[in-house]
């Protein structure tokens, strides 16, 4: 075995064996360094990505959450920059960026604004690498391009109003007929749903055999029956965000259309999954993050009682907590990416960077906002936007409660 092989062997059976080996020694057994910085490619590419959502992002974010609307043209931009398809190969019009870097685009994009990053965990994670891992070269040529390039937008249509957490029981039915499926049904909270040019869409040919009924079709929203509105209501956060309420009305879908093997759509929608979840625990480290920069930066600023409030040790506990939960965070989210590098699946352990990275964001928001008094309570400050869309990054893709589901099974296994 070569020696930078032996190394990755090492290195991953090292990780495999205790989940804390990456966090409790800078060294291993054979006494060498696991290495914790970013090659210069990855700094390369947080550069970017951050320049990109410090300047163009940022600055309207605001803006876009009081209008309610998605700022579209910025799709366009990163197309340009190859974040919409970052992980996927060249030839399918990708950038062939590692899941580190990737993390690193979602991870800044997520300090300036969670709409954009979730439209991006969702065209990107939960559409383009989807495609990708289960496509058929000719379903990959036909839409990875157009997807990369942002010409197209992609979303993912699983939840419906019965079936939330409990993604096995859709009632989205797939009817065969002759050569097509017919769908008939609706989905709900779909993000970029009204902005989409294709929608991953799950539906079920046989309710009574649960997720194996499941199959996953590849569906243009020009195609008749195809019928979608926004969602009612305002929501708490991610106001910027598309979400939209789908039904499918005799909606009529060639067999080519299938992604997966007829029956195989639970699996295609839970390996997606795998990907969107990364992207959220992500851009959760990256709210978090935002809070922490802009608790420092009124800690020092802010004059009470004759001095700076960060003098105060009530404050300093307040950051410290929040420092070593960013840094934790950090660390998970980086792990999972770092495995998905290493080709693993890392199921258990992106669920875990999620669920950490989450809660930890909540954390650092509710301190941001009472650390910021009366000013974190509006919006001239972006802590109240932040404590306003972290809810949404514990919800979907997958709640904290069904993360602890996953993490426990791995751990118990199956009975
Ligand atoms: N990759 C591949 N296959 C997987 C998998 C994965 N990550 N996870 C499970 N599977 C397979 C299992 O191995 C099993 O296969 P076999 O039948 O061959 O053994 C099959 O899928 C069924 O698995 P389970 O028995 O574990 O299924 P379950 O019904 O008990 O559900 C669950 C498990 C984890 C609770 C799952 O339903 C789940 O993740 N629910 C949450 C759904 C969710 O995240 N929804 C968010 C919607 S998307 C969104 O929010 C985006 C948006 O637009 C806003």
């Amino acid at each position: 075995m070569s020696g930078a092989k032996r190394s990755r062997t090492m290195r991953r059976s090292n990780l495999r064996a205790t989940s804390w080996g990456l966090l409790r020694s800078a060294r291993n057994d054979d006494g060498e360094t696991l290495d914790f910085s970013l090659t210069d490619t990855q700094k390369e590419i947080q550069s970017r990505a951050r320049e990109f959502a410090q300047r163009e992002v940022a600055p309207r974010a605001r803006e876009a959450d009081e209008r309610r609307e998605f700022p579209r043209h910025l799709v366009a931009r990163m197309g340009e920059l190859g974040f919409l398809a970052g992980p996927i190969a060249r030839e399918y019009g990708g950038a062939a960026i590692d899941y580190t870097s990737f993390a690193l685009v979602y991870e800044e994009l997520g300090r300036a604004d969670s709409s954009v990053r979730g439209f991006l965990a969702v065209h990107a994670g939960l559409v383009a690498m989807c495609i990708n891992d289960w496509g058929t070269e000719e379903q990959k040529r036909k839409y990875l391009p157009r997807l990369a390039r942002g010409e197209w937008i992609g979303c993912y249509c699983l939840t419906e109003p019965n079936a939330g957490s409990d993604a096995g029981s859709i009632e989205t039915t797939a009817e065969e007929r002759g050569d097509d499926f017919i769908l008939n049904g609706e989905k709900i909270w779909i993000t970029n749903g009204g902005i989409a040019n294709l929608a991953i869409v799950f539906a079920s040919r046989d309710r009574a055999a649960r997720h194996k009924g499941i199959c996953a079709f590849l569906v243009e929203t020009d195609t008749p029956g195809f019928n979608r509105e926004k969602m009612p209501g305002m929501e708490l956060g991610h106001r910027a965000s598309d979400h939209a309420h789908i039904t499918f009305e005799n909606c009529r879908v060639p067999k080519s259309a299938l992604l997966g093997a007829p029956g195989a759509g639970f699996k295609v929608a839970m390996s997606a999954l795998d990907h969107g979840r990364l992207g959220v625990a992500a851009g959760a480290l990256g709210v978090a993050q935002a809070c922490l920069d802009a608790c420092v930066e009124f800690a020092r600023t802010r004059k009470q009682f004759g001095q700076r409030i960060g003098n105060f040790e009530m404050i300093q506990q307040v950051l410290a907590d929040m420092a070593a939960d960013v840094d934790a965070a950090r660390l998970l989210v980086y792990r999972a990416a770092w495995l998905k590098d290493q080709g693993e699946r890392g199921t258990r352990e992106t669920s875990i960077a999620k669920l950490f990275a989450t809660e930890a964001a909540t954390r650092a928001a509710d301190q941001a906002v009472l650390l910021h008094g009366g000013r974190g309570y509006s919006n001239e400050f972006p802590v109240e936007r932040f404590y306003r869309d972290i809810k949404g990054l514990q919800i979907y893709e997958g709640t904290s409660h069904i993360q602890r589901i996953v993490i426990a099974r791995d751990l118990l296994g199956k009975e």
